[in-house]
């Protein structure tokens, strides 16, 4: 048997794959994250044994207790399923799970999920390579290169930045991006909780990123794109 390294997508059960949902529902072992919404974990055989693995933001890092489970389970031959929010390997930590399994001779499939920071601005109406309002499109992590100044210039050339794990630095964020070059009217629009039924938009520029009143999971979406809304209409053809 197999560990799977199995995305559970942004939050709706029916935004799961057809693939997820066919390894889960004859899952020996289920280790899950914290994004994983309630009705997938419904979805779990009653005799499954399942573990609650979620990291809390800003909390300890609980990554090699994670790994050593993986591999013990693993060795059993029994069918045994991480599930993360989202796509795995989008700021998911799956290559280093990948790595650890694949060093310990576990044998490991991987299953992508629709990952939140592109279903997350589609949610929100907001069409992030929209033809004529940008030109292509950056996924940051706030804890990585969102401080690189050379994102100012991306943003301003047309591209446009998504950015995870953003709420608790939005403010910073912004004065960063504002330093770099940006112009402070740009679009942003927040998208919190995406697919579930609290979901919630905030749309704002730039220089009133910071003041939002928003709260994590959220997608931070800046540059034109952000200003539109594809579900609300007014896009030209
Ligand atoms: C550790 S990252 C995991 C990302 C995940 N692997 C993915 O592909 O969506 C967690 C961050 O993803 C974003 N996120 C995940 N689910 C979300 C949702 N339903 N709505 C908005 N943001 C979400 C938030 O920025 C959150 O802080």
């Amino acid at each position: 048997m197999t560990v799977y390294l199995v995305g559970a997508g942004p939050g709706a059960l029916d935004l799961l794959t057809v693939r997820a949902l066919r390894l889960i529902e004859r899952a020996d072992v289920v280790v899950h994250d914290r994004l994983v919404g309630e009705d997938i974990l419904a979805l779990v055989p009653a005799t499954a044994a399942v573990y609650d693995v979620g990291k809390v933001p800003g909390g300890p890092d609980n990554q090699d207790a994670i790994n050593e489970l993986l591999v013990r389970h693993g060795r059993t031959g029994r069918a045994v399923v991480r599930l993360k929010g989202g796509d795995p390997f989008v700021f998911g930590r799956g290559g280093e799970e990948l790595a650890v399994l694949g060093a310990a001779g576990v044998a490991c499939e991987v299953v992508p999920g629709i990952t939140s920071a592109f279903a997350a601005p589609l949610a929100a109406g907001i069409p992030v390579t929209h033809r004529g309002a940008a030109c292509g499109v950056v996924v940051v992590s706030a804890r990585g290169c969102a401080r690189d100044p050379e994102l100012s210039r991306l943003v301003a050339a047309g591209l446009t930045l998504v950015i995870l794990m953003g709420v608790a630095r939005r403010a910073a964020i912004a004065r960063e991006l504002i330093e770099g070059g940006l112009d402070p009217s740009t679009p942003v629009a927040v998208v919190e909780r995406a697919s579930t039924p609290e979901q919630r938009v905030s749309r704002a520029t730039i220089e009133e990123l910071g003041a939002l009143r928003v709260d994590s999971p959220a997608i931070i979406v800046i540059g034109e794109v952000a200003a539109l809304d594809l579900a609300g209409g007014g896009l030209e053809p």
